[in-house]
């Protein structure tokens, strides 16, 4: 027998105000047509003036917690990942912890950009798996158009702000492929692709926050093959294989390359949950936001396995198995 962390709970939440492409296209040189044809985004939702990355978060972990039943009492630890936090320090989390009423239990942030949920997803397994914690809120919660160079076209155009929480318990299971639950995850990161995907500031080096820089088709060639080695590599690592898929739950980074990971893997269009027409990317949020999506609409089934995928700054990516 081995612990399980079973997805019991999940939710997306996301500002009110919608920017469409037109509307950007009066800031920055750019056209609706362009950002459809290379990106798949249609508009983005953005935060609202004093509306915080902790605000978007606890609404997601709020629906999560509904989900599944729970209260602050019964969560041990709270795992936001973020790389937009509402202050440098303390962790967002903490922020999310107290505001949900929880008055015991650990709360801390996880920065791996856009990989930023499966990094934590991984996190949160490894303390369930271990016998150290039953209930953990896992958050994916960014406002990243703060950190965006709007003047900056080839990046300003590609992000929007939102957040999605699962709420993952610990639950006995046989240990096999079949097991509900998450079959396991696969991190992976290369600092010497820094120069890739970064800020241009932080606390240390220049003491401000700094904006999103991106050589965007370097980015983009290492997603498509990246990505698909974690997803080979998980499939491999449980015995399974990609017939086994039922759903694909990608980071919503660009949908060329989330067909080229469709297609990579045999997959049917309705198998893929894309969001990325609505919500653009929303970094660490994207694959929460996505799974929320699919599981309150029904169309993600108990049984069914489903691939979690992710890439961004570091660069750093991963993959995730869960059977829901
Ligand atoms: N509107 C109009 N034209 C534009 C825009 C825009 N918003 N942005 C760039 N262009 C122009 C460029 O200037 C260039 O013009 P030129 O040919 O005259 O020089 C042309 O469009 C082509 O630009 P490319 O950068 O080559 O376009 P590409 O097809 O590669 O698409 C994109 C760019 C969408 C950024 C793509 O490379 C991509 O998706 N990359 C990966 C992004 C990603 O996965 N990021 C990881 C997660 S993010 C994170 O972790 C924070």
């Amino acid at each position: 027998m081995i612990y399980r962390s079973r997805l019991v709970g999940w939710g997306g939440y996301l500002p009110a105000r919608i920017v469409t492409n037109a509307e950007l296209a009066q800031r920055v040189d750019t056209t609706d047509e362009w950002i459809v044809q290379r990106t798949g985004i249609r508009q983005r939702h953005i935060a609202g003036e004093g509306e915080l990355t902790s605000d978007l978060a606890l609404g997601a972990a709020r629906k999560a917690m509904a989900v599944a039943g729970k209260v602050a009492a019964d969560i041990d630890i709270v795992i936001v990942a973020t790389t937009t936090p509402d202050e440098t320090f303390p962790a967002t989390a903490t922020k999310v912890q107290a505001a949900l009423g929880m008055t015991r239990g650990a709360a801390f942030d996880v920065q791996a950009v856009c990989a930023g949920f499966i990094y934590a997803l991984a996190v949160a397994d490894n303390f369930i798996k271990a016998g150290q914690a039953r209930n953990v809120l896992v958050i994916g919660a960014e406002t990243f158009s703060r950190i965006l160079d709007w003047e900056d076209r080839s990046t300003c155009v590609l992000f929007g702000d939102g957040a999605g929480a699962v709420l993952l318990t610990a639950e006995e299971a046989e240990g096999k492929p079949g097991d509900r639950g998450l079959l396991s995850t696969h991190l992976h990161s290369d600092g010497r692709e820094h120069d890739a995907l970064y800020v241009d500031g932080g606390p240390s080096s220049t003491g401000t926050v700094g904006h999103v820089r991106m050589v965007g088709q370097h980015v983009y060639k290492h997603a498509v093959t990246k990505l698909g080695a974690v997803i080979e590599e998980a499939l491999e690592a449980n015995g399974l294989t990609a017939s086994d898929i039922d759903w694909l739950v990608p980071h919503q980074a660009n949908k060329r390359i989330i067909d080229s990971m469709r297609q990579r893997f045999g997959l049917d269009e309705d198998k893929v949950v894309l969001c990325i027409d609505r919500h653009a990317n929303t970094s660490a949020a994207s694959v929460p936001l996505a799974l929320a999506e699919a599981m309150d609409d029904g169309r993600i089934k108990p049984g069914d396995l489903v691939v979690l995928e992710a890439i961004g700054g570091g660069l750093a990516w991963g993959a995730g198995l869960l059977r829901i």
